[in-house]
């Protein structure tokens, strides 16, 4: 249980149970990312979305520099099969019973090691420790055609049970230690629920209600929706129940974007559709349609030996994607170890791109869906001369592309029309903000570009005397 002292003893070990929240169908990519950077093996939870993997806590570090997973947390207790009772009283007062039988002591002790972690980094910044951030205060609502995974009851209730006094606003995460005696008294909680299944008689909004009742009264802390210290997660999905302690203020997958647009895709999808085709040094790798540049940026940070080129249409897009770059440039130019990153920006029409053929190694990109941007009217003429202009420019027999898209019914047209250029390898089913889409990883076959008898339009050879004038790209 927590100690009125804020002190971390460090000489005993434990070992815990992690788990992250990941996009859907790169639960996989999550775990060989875990096996390689933590050393230790992940299972993926039958609910999807969500690994699962045990660390000791000098490794709690490290789990914050994982690339895959978006929201991290301490599993207090986790249920295989909870027999939630029938009636919804009787449900709902177990859980209340349950909240002071839980194995809460390690989950809370990981819990304060972060936050001396976080203060450590804060510390290093200049800034004395950093102020917590509600969860709520995230502006999601600007991140369209992301995945948030919030699943469909997702709430948070605690409040009703708060004697609405007016406490000073001290933060137990980011005391000095002489008043860390007073934040110890003044701990502040929220219990976040997430329900999913039709077999159950409460709701999630019941179920954080109660259960974070019976927490208060417990641990006497203090409940608050907004500027909590320790965040509560009862993630109930049919019969699988698990109760955690939140490790991340806001999802990850925002780290390294400071300049969103209407489709900025989360970081943590891009590293899962960049390590579907696997960079090697030295690959010149292309995104066309960058938008505000989140795949490249993301290549450009974790696979620092290849090449990125970001392009678009959009004069908006282009000045997003160059900003977040800088921004990421300045920060790293306050470093000692400052360098470039291997990435530069153009603006262009991807159905005629300054490339010469054959030229590129590995497009990835994120095709308009025809929701939010574009229509899937135009996308009946944009895909195919889009598949067919990133044939041109891919590499022959080696070339590989990776394309994110929600309009799976003109993608499968349009690429049965590219006479054999491409060859889909791997399909995978991904969910980008409720939308059911598909990341398809395809393979630049051998044929020579211009030579295939049923090729879509256009007059064979034409595409590469226009590259052949043009040259390089023109970098900006
Ligand atoms: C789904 S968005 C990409 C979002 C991006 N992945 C991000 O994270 O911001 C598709 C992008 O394709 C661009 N686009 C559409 N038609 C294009 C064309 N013919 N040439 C270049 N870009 C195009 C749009 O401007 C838009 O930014
Ligand atoms: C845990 O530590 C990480 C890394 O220092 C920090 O970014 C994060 O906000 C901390 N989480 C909480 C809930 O304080
Ligand atoms: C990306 O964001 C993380 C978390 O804020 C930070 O530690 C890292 O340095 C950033 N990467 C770059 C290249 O700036
Ligand atoms: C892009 O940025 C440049 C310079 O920062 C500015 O002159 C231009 O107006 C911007 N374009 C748009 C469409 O915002």
């Amino acid at each position: 249980m927590l100690t009125r002292d804020n002190r971390i003893v460090l000489v005993n070990l434990i070992v815990v149970t992690i788990g992250a929240t990941v996009p859907t169908g790169f639960e996989h990519t999550a775990t060989e990312e875990v096996n390689e950077k933590i050393g230790v093996d992940a299972r993926i939870s039958k609910d999807r979305g969500r690994i699962y993997f045990p660390i000791t806590t000098d490794k709690l570090s490290q789990v914050h520099l994982l690339r895959s997973v978006d929201n991290l947390f301490v599993v207090v207790k986790e249920y295989d099969s909870y027999q939630f009772k029938d009636s919804k009283e009787e449900t709902l007062m177990e859980l209340q019973q349950l909240a002071s039988k839980l194995p809460w002591t390690n989950a809370l002790e990981v819990w304060k090691l972060n936050c001396s972690l976080k203060k450590k980094k804060g510390n290093r910044k200049g800034g004395g420790g950093t102020k917590l951030k509600p969860n709520s205060e995230t502006s999601d609502a600007v991140v369209a055609d992301t995945e948030e995974q919030a699943p469909p009851e997702a709430v948070a209730a605690a409040e009703g049970r708060t004697n609405a006094e007016n406490t000073p606003d001290t933060e137990a995460c980011t005391q000095d230690s002489e008043e860390s005696a007073a934040a110890a008294k003044l701990i502040k909680f929220r219990v976040t629920c997430s329900r999913a299944g039709d077999k159950h008689s409460f709701s999630s909004n019941e179920a954080a209600r109660d259960f974070g009742g019976a927490v208060q009264e417990f641990f006497q802390w203090k409940a608050d929706m907004t500027k909590f210290d320790i965040e509560v997660l009862l993630n109930i999905h049919n019969e699988e129940m698990v109760i955690g302690i939140a490790l991340t203020e806001e999802s990850l997958h925002r780290r390294n974007i400071s300049h969103f647009g209407p489709t900025t895709l989360r970081s943590t999808l891009c590293y899962g559709m960049l390590r579907l085709c696997k960079p090697q040094a030295s690959d010149i790798i292309l995104d066309p349609m960058c938008g505000t540049g989140a795949i490249p940026l993301e290549g450009a940070i974790e696979f620092t030996d290849s090449f990125y080129i970001a392009g678009d249409n959009n004069d908006m897009a282009v000045n997003r994607t160059v900003n977040n770059i800088c921004h990421i440039q300045k920060r790293r130019a306050g470093k000692s170890s400052a360098s470039g990153l291997p990435i530069d920006t153009v603006r262009w029409d991807l159905c005629n791109l300054p490339i010469r053929t054959s030229s590129v190694d590995i497009i990835i990109t994120d095709m308009p869906f025809g929701k939010r941007m574009g229509s899937k009217k135009r996308n009946w003429d944009l895909y195919p001369s889009c598949l067919r202009e990133m044939a041109r420019v891919c590499r022959p027999g080696s070339g590989k592309a990776v394309l994110l898209t929600q309009d799976k019914k003109c993608f499968a047209k349009a690429i049965s029309r590219m006479g054999g250029l491409w060859r889909k390898l791997h399909t995978v089913w991904v969910n980008v903000g409720g939308l059911h889409a598909a990341v398809y990883l395809l393979k630049r076959t051998g044929l020579v570009f211009g030579q295939a008898p049923e090729e879509f339009h256009e007059s064979p050879g034409k595409a590469d005397i226009q590259s052949e004038e043009k040259g390089d790209a023109e970098l900006s």
